[in-house]
């Protein structure tokens, strides 16, 4: 019973209700959806968190693709079915954000957002061992993919992210598995890092949203 209600959020003593019930569906309100943004950002990354004006119109974006509004997701030219690769300038909030969304629909598979970096410093010590452990039937969003180094384990090296990417995919064909990503680089870039064997597998595995390119750096 506890997602009987998936749509009230309780933080602390305070109830956030982020829409209202309509017989079994849940009509959202994306004010309401901003309050609980605002207020759980706070909680996760300090009280300097806030929610910018400018960044209204991803947000709602981002919003839909959670609540899974399949029309107006189509409207923006997103597919459910697909994860998102969520791409903007240093600083502009992009690991924040895929933390925080996962917030407002408790009753959803989560994923675990995990460094790509990370993920290569796991490959030089422990080799192909890594690449299977991210091919598994678990959600993941991969942080700040495409500046992460080159894998080398005894020597040989690797495209550590890219080979994972390759699974990831088979994975999205097989089983409908969703992968999400954040990355600073454009799609161009992505090719010359991954090859357009990948990149073509990027195009159906993720859907594109972006910050807008000169989104301020909000570590400043
Ligand atoms: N909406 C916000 N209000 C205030 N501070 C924010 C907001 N979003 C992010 N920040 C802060 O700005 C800094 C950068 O955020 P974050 O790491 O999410 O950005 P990023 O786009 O992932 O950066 P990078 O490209 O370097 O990976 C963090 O210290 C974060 O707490
Ligand atoms: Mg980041």
């Amino acid at each position: 019973m506890k997602y009987s209600a998936p749509h009230i959020i309780t933080e602390g003593a305070i109830s956030y209700e982020l829409g209202v019930l309509k017989g079994r569906e849940i009509q959202y309100d994306f004010d309401k959806i901003l309050v609980y943004l605002d207020a759980k950002g706070k909680l996760l990354f300090g009280k300097k968190f806030r929610v910018y004006r400018e960044d209204r119109e991803i947000l709602y974006k981002l919003s839909l693709y959670f609540i899974r509004d399949r029309d107006r997701c189509k409207q923006f030219g997103m597919d459910l079915d697909k994860g998102l690769l969520l791409s903007g300038p240093v600083g502009c909030g992009k690991t924040s954000l895929m933390k925080l969304f996962k917030c407002i629909v408790p009753h959803q598979r989560p994923y675990s957002v995990i460094p790509s970096r990370n993920i290569v410093f796991g490959f030089n010590h422990l080799g192909y061992k890594i690449i299977g452990d991210y091919g598994n039937t678990q959600s993941f969003c991969f942080d700040d993919l495409g500046v992460e180094p080159e894998g080398v384990h005894f020597g040989k090296e690797c495209n550590v992210m890219g080979e994972i990417l390759l699974s990831r995919y088979e994975l999205f064909l097989d089983h409908k598995i969703r992968t999400h990503a954040t990355t600073n680089l454009n799609a161009q870039e992505l090719e010359s890092r991954y090859g357009s064997r990948v990149r073509s597998r990027m195009r159906e595995l993720f859907n594109l949203v972006g910050f807008k390119a000169g989104s301020k750096d909000k570590r400043c």
